[in-house]
């Protein structure tokens, strides 16, 4: 993810980025990355060579964060653990100045939290990407209790200058897209946990309209990071978000994917999973599973608005279509939810009047 970050720094915003890491030979593996992704792009004749020779020579790394002294904007995209984000953020406020922004990259935890025993947690703003970072539009940009309106403006602008569509979230557990991938996710899994055969329970969501389906997103997320997400979620609101004994049993094993292809591409459940992923003997149908994943999505968006984790039902929507290719073509979920009396069904409600983006 870091090195997806210095990438699109380095193309959009032409400024010296360096990055950092706990060894050597990962800073390596980093910048090498970038380089190579810098020579795709002048091999698609995207970039000059004069430019990709420019954009390369401002990407550096060092493992000493003295190297970050001079610099304007940090951003961590370090293990999901409060410690050691806390302990990035403390190690380098003995360099930066006191203006210097720290963002985070931080799929789920509290800004605030994260910001806590800093000198100067006014300047720590979420400044939250999707996969792949090149293609997917999205920022979630999350205020936490001390931030500044300085810090705010500045990772607005950032974000503009990025070319990427930003959305001021509050600071709740897990902002928005990753708030409701996890709960649509939990229930496909708790499906397959129950005892729906992959195949069904992975298509059955299908007319929500992800460009993936969920366990092929979760490779692309990686399931150490969904099952971190979802254990943040669970710690929060534990009625609602439960662990998945096939994905913890996944991270167990360090399997990443779900799904192997076949030469033909047809896909089929990796062996190993459909071994260590235990299953129980009361399946659902696809029309179950679409069921309850639809009433997940309304309860979980009308406990959200409740919350004020955005300004309006129609960010939700910004939110998925931006961060996920959600279902655009139906004006994203939460018209989807009011056309199938879904929310009204759960909420007693719709979320947009009658009209608005209605087909
Ligand atoms: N990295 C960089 N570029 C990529 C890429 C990757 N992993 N995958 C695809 N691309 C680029 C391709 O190079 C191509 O670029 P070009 O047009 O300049 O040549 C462009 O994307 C389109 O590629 P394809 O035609 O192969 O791809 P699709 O049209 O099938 O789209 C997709 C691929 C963009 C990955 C699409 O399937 C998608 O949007 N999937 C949903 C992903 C998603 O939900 N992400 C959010 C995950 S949650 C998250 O990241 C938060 C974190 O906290 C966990």
């Amino acid at each position: 993810m870091a090195s997806q970050l210095a990438l699109l720094f380095v193309r959009q915003l032409k400024v010296p980025v360096i990055l950092t890491d706990i060894d050597q030979e990962r800073i390596d593996k980093g910048v090498g990355y970038v380089h190579a992704e810098i020579d795709k792009l002048q091999g698609k004749k995207r970039l000059s060579p004069d430019a990709a020779n420019r954009l390369k020579a401002l990407v550096s790394g060092s493992l000493d964060k003295a190297a970050f002294a001079r610099t304007d904007w940090v951003i961590e995209a370090v293990f999901e653990n409060f410690d050691v984000k806390k302990k990035v953020f403390a190690e380098l406020e003995e360099f930066v100045s006191p203006e210097t922004i720290l963002a985070t990259n931080t799929s789920s935890l509290s800004i605030t939290r994260m910001a806590a025993d800093l000198k100067h947690p006014e300047r720590v703003v979420g400044f939250h990407f999707f996969n792949p970072v090149a293609v997917l539009p999205l920022l979630e940009i999350v205020r936490g209790d001390k931030t500044d309106d300085v810090t705010l403006a500045t990772a607005f602008a950032t974000a503009k200058s990025l070319k990427k569509s930003a959305v001021l979230i509050a600071d709740k557990p897990g902002f928005v897209f990753n708030r409701l991938l996890t709960r649509a996710l939990g229930e496909v899994m708790n499906a397959i946990d129950e005892g729906t055969p992959f195949d069904v329970a992975d298509n059955a969501i299908s007319e929500l309209g992800m460009p993936m389906s969920p366990l092929t997103l979760l490779s692309l997320v990686g399931p150490a990071v969904a099952l971190h997400t979802g254990e943040t979620m669970a710690e929060y609101y534990p009625e609602r978000f439960h662990d998945s004994p096939g994905l913890q049993a996944m991270v167990a094993n360090k399997k990443s994917a779900v799904w192997t292809y076949g030469a033909d591409g047809a896909k089929t459940v990796d062996p190993e999973i459909a071994d260590l992923w235990p299953q129980g003997d009361s399946p659902s149908t696809s029309e179950q599973v679409l069921d309850r994943t639809r009433r997940a999505f309304a309860e979980e968006i009308d406990i959200m608005l409740q919350e004020g984790v955005v300004a309006a039902a129609q960010d939700i929507d910004l939110c998925l279509i931006l961060g996920g290719g959600f279902g655009f073509w139906n004006g994203g979920i939460v018209p989807y939810l009011d056309r199938t009396g879904t929310s009204e069904a759960v909420t007693g409600h719709r979320f947009l009047d009658k009209g608005v983006a209605s087909v």
